[in-house]
């Protein structure tokens, strides 16, 4: 009876569960927050639980510093739709994005009650970087903001990850688990930080194509987990590389977290080409950034790269070869997660 109940949990039960007897009154003119943007070492993918996004597996990120999304919240009085922008600009309503944000937004709202959500975003949007993380995890906190609930960060999380996935990790700074949890409502999958700081830690993001991708991580995602025969080596794979992933920031170790981060994108997007239809978010010139990644490495340099659902490149390095990637790589976006 039980499991039968709990197996049928929509987002909104979620979010009763978790609001409570909290007011969905606004207590100021407007909620206002930031979050920052995050790319995962050991990436999530493998979804338990599609209606509540919980994870098959843990995973763990490091998140962009300043680079992420500033969201304000307010009621529209008087109005009978919701308005939303997006970086000063008015998004079109029937837009895949001002759907997403309606729908979310239905969670919290009061009856006939419409807001204005304005977000604007530090990550360059052409840099083919998430923005969707930021963005949910920034859209919560202005939430809590408006209303005056005081969630705790768990809490927080658990509701960024109802909007998108990895958006449960944009809630802390630095370097952040998100435990996949083994409870059907999802109350024990959230993000935690990861303590450990790298000021030496270097991104790079490559820029491949920025047209709009094909297929989305949560159909890629989908397809692999029911078609893949390579899926069932992902669990393992994930366990294995998140021990050597938190070894490797405990120890300050960068080849050891370098080529841990390469391998896991690369057996990610291996499952994915294994599926059927096949997924494969490369272009050729994916393909040449890593080929040029891995000569420099055969020159001796340490300079790694991930991947997620899409054809740019991530460089991962240390601050002293910012100037060879400048070289090899002209025009790639830098970021400093820990300055
Ligand atoms: O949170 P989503 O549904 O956008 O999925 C993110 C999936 C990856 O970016 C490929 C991996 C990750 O852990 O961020």
């Amino acid at each position: 009876m039980r499991v039968a109940s709990m197996a049928s949990l929509k987002k909104a039960d979620i979010v009763r569960m978790i609001l409570g007897e909290r007011a969905r009154v606004p207590r100021k003119a407007e909620g206002r927050a930031f979050a920052p943007a995050n790319i995962a070492l050991c990436k999530y993918w493998g979804k338990r639980n599609e209606e509540l996004n919980l994870p098959i597996t843990p995973s763990l990120s490091v998140s962009l510093g300043t680079l992420g999304s500033t969201t304000r919240i307010a009621v529209r009085e008087g109005a009978s739709a919701d308005e939303v922008m997006l970086n000063g600009k008015p998004v079109p309503p029937r837009s895949k994005f001002a759907k997403a944000i309606g729908y979310y937004l239905n969670l919290y709202r009061p009856p006939g009650v419409f807001f204005r959500l304005d977000t604007e975003n530090t990550v360059p949007t052409a840099a083919g970087m998430a923005s969707s993380a930021s963005g949910f995890a920034a859209f919560v906190r202005a939430l809590d903001d408006l209303f005056d609930w005081r969630l705790a960060p768990r809490h927080l999380s658990i509701l960024a990850r109802l909007g998108s996935g990895s958006a449960c990790r944009s809630l802390y700074d630095g370097f952040v688990e998100w435990q996949a949890g083994a409870e059907e409502d999802g109350m024990d999958s959230y993000a935690e930080p990861v303590p450990g700081t790298w000021p030496a830690l270097r991104l790079g993001v490559v820029k491949v194509s920025v047209a709009e991708k094909e297929i989305s991580s949560r159909d890629a995602m989908k397809r692999t987990r029911r078609t893949s025969a390579l899926y069932e080596a992902w669990p393992v794979k994930v366990a294995h590389d998140l021990a050597l992933i938190k070894d490797a920031i405990e120890s300050r170790d960068f080849e050891l977290l370098g080529r841990t981060a390469e391998s896991n994108a690369l057996a990610m997007h291996a499952t994915g080409m294994a599926a059927w239809p096949p997924v494969l978010f490369w272009l050729p010139d994916s393909v040449a950034v890593m080929r040029r990644i891995w000569s420099l490495r055969e020159a001796g340099h340490a300079v790694y790269f991930t991947m997620d659902a899409g054809p740019n490149v991530k460089l991962l390095f240390l601050a002293t070869d910012t100037a060879l990637v400048q070289e090899h790589f002209p025009g790639v976006e830098l970021v400093a997660p820990f300055a």
